[in-house]
């Protein structure tokens, strides 16, 4: 049986990829320092019988001792707030940039067959032209942005210099079951949470920015498929392919939830990139990726497991 070590495993992604990789045959474990994750997400391990060590991932002996046995290593442990990491740049460098170091560096050590490394589409900024593939240049507009790409960076060093088998995932706007209100990311958990409580939802600037929005399930499945490629040491963008307006995606929701009214606007906040679609051909060619749930698949589903 495959060895899995996920960091971050209580988070959103981390626990939805525990189960489903539990769930597909493989021997699962978790490492989270806790600081982030929903205590849902925690019982829902516990429910699975998937195991959780609470470890923060700076701690390079701790962590060396619990991936003693893996195979694979998917690194998802970060702080993700754009806003936060402009108030506080410097704790989003010392947990993610130093976070990554340590998994990376305990995985040479330790011989991992191959470290997947969950990055972020905050790595390109704003982009110069739409759809962005891999070979977009990257200018990160905030800490958080630039704390991912310094990830890419170490992870690519340690290729380099020890060997390090990776694959880098740059996620775009994900969603589904078990996600904190943070930000853009969790941007349709929050529009969803206003309408179920029968508040129009806020839309910060004139809603005609865009973004593109992925279930974590298909995220999993993507996840998955990188484990078994041969094509490693690669980047690969990770979303639907379609750029939706933040208004059409408030649209939706209340239409979904039979919510009368129009949303709310509120000024636009820093930090926030103003188009955002993921060329994934790259991930449809060599990793054999197809998203298979639609939006409006995916906010049902939402709106459901928030019933
Ligand atoms: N959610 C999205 O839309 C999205 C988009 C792009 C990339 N990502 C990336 O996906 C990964 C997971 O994001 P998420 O949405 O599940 O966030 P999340 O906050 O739900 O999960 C992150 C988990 O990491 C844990 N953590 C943070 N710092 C840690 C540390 N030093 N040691 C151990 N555990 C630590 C937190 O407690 C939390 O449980 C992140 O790396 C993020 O950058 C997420």
């Amino acid at each position: 049986m495959v060895n899995v070590a996920i960091t971050g495993g209580a988070g959103f992604i981390g626990s939805n990829l525990a189960v489903f990789l539990k769930s597909s045959g493989y021997n699962v474990m978790c490492i989270d320092n806790l600081s982030r994750s929903l205590d849902n997400n925690v019982r829902l391990l516990s429910l699975k019988d998937i195991p959780l060590y609470v470890a923060d991932v700076r701690d390079c002996n701790k962590i060396f001792e619990l991936m003693k046995d893996c195979d694979i290593v998917v690194h998802a442990a970060a702080l993700i707030d754009v806003e936060e990491s402009l108030r506080d740049p410097v704790s989003y460098f010392e947990n993610n940039v130093v976070g990554t170091a340590a998994v990376a560096k305990a995985c040479v050590d330790l011989g991992v067959e191959r470290l997947v490394y969950i990055s972020s589409a905050a790595v390109y900024g704003d982009p110069i032209k739409i759809p962005v593939d891999e070979d977009h240049p990257t200018n990160p507009l905030s800490p958080y942005g630039l704390s991912k790409l310094l990830g890419e960076n170490i992870i690519e060093f340690y290729s380099k210099i020890n060997g390090l088998k990776y694959v880098i995932l740059r996620l775009f706007n994900v969603f589904g079951p078990g996600q904190a209100i943070t930000g853009y990311a969790g941007v349709i958990t929050k529009f969803v949470n206003c309408v179920k409580c029968g508040q129009r939802p806020i839309i910060f600037g004139d809603g005609l920015q865009t973004r593109d929005f992925i279930h974590v399930h298909d995220v999993c499945c993507a996840i998955e498929a990188s484990f078994k490629s041969s094509h490693v040491n690669e980047k690969f963008n990770i979303g639907s392919g379609k750029g939706v307006k933040i208004l059409d995606l408030a649209k939706m929701i209340m239409s979904l939830a039979n919510f009368d009214g129009d949303p709310s606007f509120a000024s636009r906040r820093s930090g926030d990139i103003r188009y955002s679609c993921a060329d994934i051909s790259k991930a449809k060619r060599l990793l054999n990726f197809y998203p298979k749930l639609s939006l409006e698949e995916g906010l049902k589903s939402v709106l459901n497991d928030l019933t």
